[in-house]
């Protein structure tokens, strides 16, 4: 029986581990974090888990908990140290001794950073998707790829804390009680009167005045700045794609941030920038489908003999090659089949995902010597005269035309 007791104890043990939650790790910041990085990282985690977002996940709630909890004990000077110190333990003794304020309800703590009821829908409103084209190259269509892109994203002011005011002070607005609205009345008719319910020119139906207004926003709680915004290409992906990244358009105190959609395009073929010139400049995509132009000698096309080497997107080289004697048309497009775009497929990069190609279509174009030396100009014609009599074609006899004009004596 000693050794159920000693899992016993081992399971009670881990579940005492599970339970004390590591404030730092459950905000996803080092030890060492700035307010700066804890408020960035409570900002996101708590949109990220809140329940109006995850409704009827458990999971989603437990976390939202955890990260209000943490954010409400690392934000506080003083119940920080005593974690740093004394660990979970500590705070839990700091504050049965009624150290520090602190916010027992998630909601209330979600409130006070981002205004409103707490929730989003109902007192929350959501601010507008943003959506912006971020130009890919077609290597980089093929082949997949991490990268990055910067856009002018409105940001809540650092310095006033999205206050709009120097001071920290914001006061209510008189001319309209705080409410926003005004009530105007308008005589329509003597002894007739019309009430219309107007937004408050005073405080522009924010409720708020602010006397001295914050140097950086200048009262307005938010500026834009260039932000970088991570990117992944999957291989494939189709030029159209539109990705969106939850709450990551502008911010504002007044709104919970909307998404924002990056809609993928591809990016005009640029020799400069491609010195090795693989990137789309003769690559021309449909689809799933490559394209390619291939100039053939008129007597490469004639006589056979010839080989091309093309760098595909991805650097290997595919071969076109004909024998002595295989004659190409002008005008011929040829399938190489598999040699296309990789093809998208949800699940990243799955077994289909390696495997599975469009095709790679080439047309051959010949073009015609127009200049050549006098002696060899000689000789073709002579080779010319001798079997033209002998396996000459008639191309008129050949056309079905017939032989003389017809013409109708009528007209
Ligand atoms: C293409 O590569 C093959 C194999 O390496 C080689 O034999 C051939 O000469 C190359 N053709 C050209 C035009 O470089
Ligand atoms: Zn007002
Ligand atoms: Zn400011």
């Amino acid at each position: 029986m000693w050794f159920r007791g000693a899992a016993l104890l081992l399971v009670a043990l881990v579940q005492i581990v599970l339970c004390v939650p590591e404030y730092y790790n459950v905000l996803g910041v080092s030890k060492s974090a700035s307010e700066k990085e804890l408020k960035s990282a409570y900002r996101q985690l708590s949109k990220k888990y809140h329940p109006d977002k995850n409704p009827g996940d458990t999971t989603a709630h437990d976390k939202f908990v955890e990260v209000s909890e943490a954010y409400d004990i690392l934000s506080d000077a003083e119940t920080r140290k005593v974690y740093d110190r004394y660990g979970y333990d500590g705070v839990q003794k700091h504050k049965q001794g009624g150290g520090g304020h602190h916010h027992h309800d998630p909601f209330d703590l979600f409130n006070s950073f981002f205004g409103g009821g707490g929730h989003f829908g109902g007192g929350q409103r959501k601010g507008p998707n943003v959506e912006v084209r971020v130009a890919i190259s077609l290597r980089d269509f093929y082949n997949g790829k991490t990268t990055e892109f910067q856009w002018e994203k409105q940001h809540i002011c650092e310095k006033c804390e999205g206050s709009g005011s120097a001071d920290g002070k914001v006061d209510v607005c008189t001319s309209c009680n705080g409410r926003g609205m005004k009530i105007v009345k308008h005589q329509l008719a003597p002894g007739m009167f019309q009430q219309i319910q107007t937004q408050c020119d005073v405080c522009g139906g924010r409720g708020q005045v602010i006397k001295h207004k914050c140097s950086v926003c200048n009262g307005a709680k938010v500026i834009r700045k260039a932000t970088t915004v991570p990117l992944t290409i999957a291989r494939g992906a189709l030029p159209g794609t539109r990705l969106a990244y939850e709450n990551e358009a502008d911010a504002s105190p007044d709104y919970v941030a909307g998404d924002l959609i990056v809609n993928l395009v591809e990016k005009e073929p640029s020799p400069e920038e491609n010195p090795d010139r693989l990137d789309g400049v003769f690559f021309r995509r449909k689809d799933n489908d490559l394209y390619w132009t291939e100039v053939l000698s008129l007597r490469e096309a004639w006589m056979g003999d010839w080989s091309r080497n093309l760098t595909h997107l991805d650097g290997r080289i595919v071969s076109l090659v004909r024998e002595r004697g295989q004659v190409v048309q002008p005008g011929h497009i040829e399938t190489v089949e598999g040699e296309g775009m990789p093809k998208f497929h949800e699940d990243g990069d799955s077994v289909y995902h390696q495997t599975e190609f469009g095709n790679l279509y080439v047309e051959y174009i010949v073009v015609l010597p127009d200049q050549m030396e006098s002696g060899m100009e000689k000789d073709f014609w002579a080779i010319w005269q001798k079997w033209k009599g002998k396996i000459g074609v008639d191309l008129h006899k050949d056309s079905g035309r017939p032989e003389k004009p017809i013409v109708h004596e009528e007209l």
